[in-house]
């Protein structure tokens, strides 16, 4: 039987992995990597986030303090010398700071903890299988592309935010530094909701959409494509990579691509749809950034109680993103018999119905950690 050590496990994409892992009844012993006072809080931590997931709590049960790693990626060697460590055959590395902000840890953790976690597990005999969850924008894509996997490091890309950045750092060292690591990256697009439930686990990245429709202008044009899939099927795609013996490639995206990425316009109008209103449609300008500057003092009446800093930098970030308009080719995961992944706009309602009640800064603090 395999011995699966996933990190990640209270956050989205890891949640969202062991969900499928315990709804499947998928037979493995568990270690998870997990920040925690003790054993019995980390588990009452992935505890609560499978209830974010609606996992039924008899399939949760099978999990105790025994399946617990306590140990944080920015100081790995506390937790490296644990000799459970040995006995894993496959590794899902979901752990990282996930954050588009200034948070200084995003070195520290996602490159030199997650390095030394590489370099101890490339030393474990019986592994079989190290998945790195990196991301498809590490790439800094050519604005308008269709991105194909690339496995090509670029010293010198144009990164957005120093968590693109890291992400590619890492890929590139794990590569050079542990040659005898069974390593394979999934690589997601934009990975936003869950089919289900919306955003019930997490609401990171929806409010972008809802916040530029609320302001009926943003740095993107209506027409601009974005490659979003739903973390659901983010994690059938991981574990099918898991669970393959042989895989021809090591590098994968799971994404929307060329067929299924939406446009704007689209998600303007299923979004509509959901709030049962009319779309913006022509209301809508396409701006630059300065002049959403000039509107910081109209950011509370349409937005109610808000930090104006934050908002306007969350519009400077996640903006320059959605302006790029690409789409990253998912050929290869589809390749491998993963069926084509849901539109946006299938479960956009779900994600609206989860969200209401809810401002825009309250759905946004996931995002800003
Ligand atoms: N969400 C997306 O759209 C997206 C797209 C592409 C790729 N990805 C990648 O997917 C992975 C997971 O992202 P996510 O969206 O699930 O982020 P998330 O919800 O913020 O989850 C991050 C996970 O990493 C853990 N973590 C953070 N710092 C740690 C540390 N120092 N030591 C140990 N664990 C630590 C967190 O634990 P705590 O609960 O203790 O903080 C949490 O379980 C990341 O590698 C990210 O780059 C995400």
């Amino acid at each position: 039987m395999k011995t699966l050590l996933l990190t990640g496990a209270t956050g989205f994409l890891g949640g969202a992995v062991l969900e499928k892992l315990l709804n499947e009844n998928q037979e493995a012993n568990y270690l998870f990597l997990v920040r925690a006072e003790n054993a019995q809080q980390g588990l009452d931590r992935i505890r609560m986030n499978m209830e974010k997931f609606n996992v039924d709590a008899g399939l949760f049960s099978k999990i105790t303090i025994e399946n617990i790693l306590l140990g944080d990626l920015s100081e790995p060697e506390d937790f490296l010398s644990d000799i459970r460590i040995n006995k894993v055959t496959h590794v899902i590395n979901c752990a990282a700071v996930a954050s588009f902000g200034n948070n200084p840890l995003i070195w520290k953790v996602n490159v030199e903890g997650t390095l030394a976690f590489a370099e101890r597990m490339a030393q474990v005999e019986g592994l079989k299988r190290f998945l790195h969850v990196g991301t498809a924008m590490s790439c800094a894509p050519e604005p308008g592309s269709l991105v194909a996997e690339s496995a090509e490091f670029e010293d010198t890309a144009e990164h957005l935010v120093e968590y693109t950045r890291s992400k590619s750092t890492i890929e590139q060292l794990m590569r050079q530094r542990c040659p005898q690591l069974p390593l394979v990256i999934a690589r997601p697009s934009i990975v936003v909701g869950h089919t289900r439930l919306g955003c019930q686990p997490s609401s990171s990245i929806f409010w972008v959409f809802s916040m530029a429709l609320m302001l009926r202008q943003f740095m993107c044009s209506l027409q601009d494509n974005i490659d979003v899939i739903p973390v659901d099927y983010c994690a059938d795609a991981m574990v099918m990579l898991l669970n393959r013996e042989t895989l021809d490639n090591d590098v994968y995206h799971i994404s929307a691509g060329e067929e299924c990425s939406v446009s704007f316009a689209d998600i303007d109008r299923a979004m509509a749809v959901a709030l049962e209103k009319a779309p913006v449609g022509d209301a809508y300008a396409q701006v630059n950034y300065d002049v959403l500057v000039k509107m910081r003092r109209q950011l509370k009446d349409i937005f109610g109680p808000c930090n104006e800093r934050l908002m306007l930098k969350a519009m400077r970030l996640y903006g320059s993103f959605a302006m790029l308009n690409v789409r990253f080719s998912n050929d290869k995961i589809l390749k491998l018999g993963m069926p084509k992944p849901p539109r946006f706009t299938d479960y956009i309602g779900n994600c609206v119905q989860s969200t209401r009640g809810l401002s825009i800064q309250q759905q946004m603090v996931v995002d800003f950690k």
